[in-house]
C-alpha cells in the first residue's frame, strides 16, 4: 500500500475509536512489528533507487506522524476514562482537621491569666548551662539538691569549663537568673517550657515535661503577694471550689520555701515549688539584695493541666493516641 492511503485509512480509523483498547488495535495494525507500515518500509527494497528516495522518507514520516497521534489520543482517551469515574453527586471527602495540644491550650490560658495580672511572658533556652541551671540558682557543688534533679549531660568534646557544661533542663529556674541580669526590679515575668529528667515514668512523671514558672520582684515584695497572685492563679484556672495547702519545701534559690499542693481525685498532688527569692540568686545576677525582694514559683504544666481536664496519666499527653488528643 502507498503512503498516502495508509495513512488515509489509519485517521479514518482512529477518528472512529471509542477507547483506549481499540486505539492499540490500531497502533498494532499500522505500527506494529508486522503492520502495515512494516511491512510497506521492508517491500521497499524491491523498488528502484528513485522510488525508494521517493517513498522511503514518506513512509518514515507517516510512521512519526501515526506514532504522535496515538500516543496523544491515547493519553486523552485515558483522561477522558478519569473523568468519568468522578461522580459530582457523591458526598464530599472529610478534610480532618488539627488543633492545637491540650498542654498548648493549657499554657495559652495560664498565660492570659498571668498577663492580665500585669506579667510578661519571657524565655529561655532548653539546652542550658550548669551554670544557669544550678549554679546561679544557689546550689552548691556537690551540693545533694543537684541530685535531685536527675540531670541528662550532653557530651561536649575537649576539656570544657565546669560552669559552661551543657544540659538539658531540668527546670525552667535558669529564666530567674538570665532576666535578672539584664533587666533591674521592679519585674514581673512568667516563662515554661519543656523540662527533662532522667526519671523512671509513672502517672505523675514523665521524662521529658513542661514548667511554667513566674517571678516577681521589685522592693517590699512579701509572701503576702505570692499569696495573692497564686491564689488568685488557682481559683481563676481550676475554679473557687480547688482544694490546695502549702507545705514547707527546700529548695536552695528560695527562702523560706514551699510546695503547693493541690487535691486530685482523693490525694494530694505536688502542683508547684516556690518561696522568696533568695539573697544569693539577687547576689548571682549582680544586685544588693537588701535592694529587693521578690517570690517565684514553678508549676508542673502537665501536672496543672491533669487536675484540670481529670486526666488520669500524665503519660497521655505524650502517647500521641489519637483517641485521647481529639477529646480535647
Ligand atoms: C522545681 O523544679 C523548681 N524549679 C520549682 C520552683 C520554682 C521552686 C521557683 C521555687 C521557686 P520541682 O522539682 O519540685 O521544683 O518541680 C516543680 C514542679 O514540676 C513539680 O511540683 C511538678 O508539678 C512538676 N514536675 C517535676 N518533675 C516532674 C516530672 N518528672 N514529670 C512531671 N512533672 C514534674
Amino acid at each position: 500500500m502507498e503512503a498516502d492511503s495508509i495513512r488515509k485509512s489509519a485517521l479514518e480509523e482512529i477518528k472512529k475509536t471509542s477507547s483506549v483498547q481499540e486505539l492499540e488495535k490500531i497502533r498494532i495494525k499500522y505500527l506494529g512489528r508486522k503492520g502495515e507500515l512494516a511491512l510497506a518500509l521492508r517491500s521497499l527494497k524491491d523498488l528502484s533507487i528513485e522510488k525508494r528516495r521517493e517513498v522511503g522518507p514518506k513512509l518514515q514520516a507517516l510512521k512519526r506522524e501515526l506514532e504522535e497521534l496515538l500516543n496523544k489520543n491515547q493519553r486523552l482517551e485515558v483522561r477522558g476514562q478519569e473523568t468519568k469515574k468522578i461522580d459530582l453527586t457523591a458526598p464530599g471527602k472529610r478534610v480532618e482537621r488539627g488543633h492545637l495540644h491540650p498542654l498548648t491550650v493549657a499554657e495559652k490560658e495560664i498565660r492570659k491569666i498571668f498577663l492580665a495580672m500585669n506579667f510578661s511572658v519571657v524565655e529561655g533556652p532548653e539546652v542550658e548551662t550548669e551554670y544557669y541551671n544550678f549554679d546561679a540558682l544557689n546550689f552548691p557543688p556537690h551540693h545533694p539538691a543537684r541530685e535531685m534533679h536527675d540531670t541528662i549531660w550532653l557530651k561536649q568534646p575537649g576539656k570544657v569549663d565546669p560552669r559552661q557544661r551543657l544540659l538539658l533542663r531540668t527546670h525552667v529556674s535558669g529564666v530567674q537568673v538570665r532576666h535578672l541580669q539584664k533587666h533591674e526590679p521592679p519585674f514581673q515575668i512568667i516563662y515554661s517550657g519543656r523540662c527533662f529528667r532522667f526519671e523512671a515514668t509513672d502517672v505523675t512523671h514523665e521524662a521529658n515535661f513542661h514548667q511554667l514558672e513566674g517571678m516577681m520582684t521589685g522592693k517590699n515584695i512579701t509572701l503576702a503577694n505570692f499569696k495573692f497572685v497564686v491564689e488568685t492563679f488557682l481559683r481563676k484556672y481550676l475554679g473557687n471550689d480547688i482544694d490546695f495547702r502549702y507545705r514547707p519545701a527546700y529548695f536552695p534559690f528560695v527562702e523560706p520555701g514551699m510546695e503547693v499542693i493541690v487535691k486530685y481525685r482523693g490525694k494530694w498532688l505536688e502542683m508547684m515549688g516556690a518561696g522568696m527569692v533568695h539573697p544569693h540568686v539577687f547576689e548571682y545576677a549582680g544586685y544588693n539584695p537588701r535592694d529587693y525582694q521578690g517570690f517565684a514559683f514553678g508549676m508542673g504544666l502537665d501536672r496543672i493541666a491533669m487536675v484540670k481536664y481529670k486526666i488520669p496519666d500524665v503519660r497521655l499527653f505524650y502517647s500521641g493516641d489519637l483517641r485521647f488528643i481529639k477529646q480535647f
